[in-house]
């Protein structure tokens, strides 16, 4: 009898004991998928040599990582690069995509059917074949939110050195030969002016957010429809029409679409004041370059800054960099030590949430 009331008196501590192994197993075994010893089969392509090393090793905990030898930029990425990477990728679960090069057929048709995810190391994925991504069933992840602070200080770059004309100041001290008057290489204000975004996203707020010390009269932004951003950073819905006509400085900070292709054209820039500087930090091809070419020429506007540009680099002898109006940068929107680490780990995690079931951080809505 004693012996039975004993057992009777333990069965609580033995039930909770049970239920704890069994919530301990159900905790264990996914973790063990993501903690590698399971996921280590799964090969992941880097497609570049210059990917930061905290980032690696958030692959190289999980997964078996390759990595192209070679630069996946300009002509080493398009011939040494690309036949690493065609080499390389057959049988991988997923790419780290590092580059503007484009994601070919070619190397999705070599990679096979197992490809599960491509992760790019950048906000814009224009390059990235989304249709055919989409087509294959291929999820694609990006890079948003962490590069905006980083973008949006370039923009504000660009603004002030197309504002007040870094770009022939600047020849004139290489030259030594300084046009010094009381009236001489004047340029706007932004003091008292209106800014128009086009495209309200996070650039464009983190643009606002910069400008907020310039005593910018006016803050005005075209898009889709409003961002409810918008109210706290005090600017205001237009039309595009009306940010065109309207604005003494306008950003463009959209991602490059078959609705955006080409916005800035003839005719748009037609309706840009005299004294209006374009800034361009989204994609070249938002832009007819031959159109913005004429419009800073005849001084339909006053000046450009552009950090992004078609082609990429832009041929030294390019008749856009003849201009005296125009500030142009080698697309360095997002290069800061902090925001290309940041960049980087978020496409690293991106590939460890998709591959080990978890839901991902920052998809591409394909
Ligand atoms: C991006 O990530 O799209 C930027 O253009 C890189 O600077």
């Amino acid at each position: 009898m004693l012996i039975y009331k004993k057992v009777l008196c333990r069965f609580p501590a033995m039930i909770t004991r049970f239920t704890q192994l069994y919530i301990g197993l159900l905790v264990a075994i996914p973790c063990l998928a993501t903690n590698g010893t399971m996921t280590k089969n799964l090969k992941v392509l880097v497609s570049s040599n210059d990917y930061p090393p905290t980032a690696l090793k958030l692959l190289e905990d999980h997964f078996t990582v390759l990595q192209s030898r070679y630069l996946n930029f300009g002509q080493e990425g398009s011939t040494l690069g690309r036949e690493e990477i065609l080499k390389l990728i057959p049988g991988c679960s997923a790419l780290v995509w590092i580059s503007n090069l484009p994601i070919t057929n070619e190397i999705l048709d070599a990679a096979g059917a197992q490809l599960k995810i491509v992760s790019t190391v950048s906000a814009g994925y224009n390059h990235c074949n989304p249709e055919e991504l989409r087509a294959r069933g291929i999820q694609l992840t990006n890079t948003p939110n962490v590069l905006s602070p980083a973008v949006a200080e370039v923009a504000v770059g660009l603004i002030l050195s197309a504002s007040r004309r870094f770009t022939e100041n600047l020849d004139q001290v290489r030259r030594g030969e300084w046009e010094i008057g009381f009236d001489k290489v004047l340029g706007q204000d932004l003091r008292d002016s209106t800014v128009g975004i086009i495209g309200l996203g996070g650039i464009g707020q983190a643009v606002v957010k910069r400008l907020s010390g310039f005593d910018v009269a006016r803050f005005i932004y075209s898009g889709h429809r409003e961002k409810p951003e918008a109210k706290a950073l005090r600017a205001e819905f237009v039309s595009q029409d009306t940010l065109l006509e309207q604005s003494d400085f306008i950003v463009a900070a959209v991602p490059l679409t078959n609705e955006t292709k080409l916005m800035i054209n003839k005719e748009t820039l037609g309706k840009m004041k005299p004294n209006a500087v374009f800034v361009n930090v989204g994609r070249g091809d938002l832009v007819d370059q031959d159109a913005l070419y004429d419009a800073l020429k005849n001084k339909q506007i006053y000046a450009a800054g552009l950090d992004v540009t078609t082609p990429e680099p832009l041929p030294k002898d390019h008749k856009l960099l003849t201009l005296p109006n125009l500030f142009v940068l080698p697309h360095i929107g997002s290069a800061t030590v902090r925001t290309r680490r940041e960049m980087a780990e978020l496409a690293a995690n991106n590939i460890v949430n998709g591959l080990t079931g978890k839901p991902l951080l920052s998809p591409v809505k394909l």
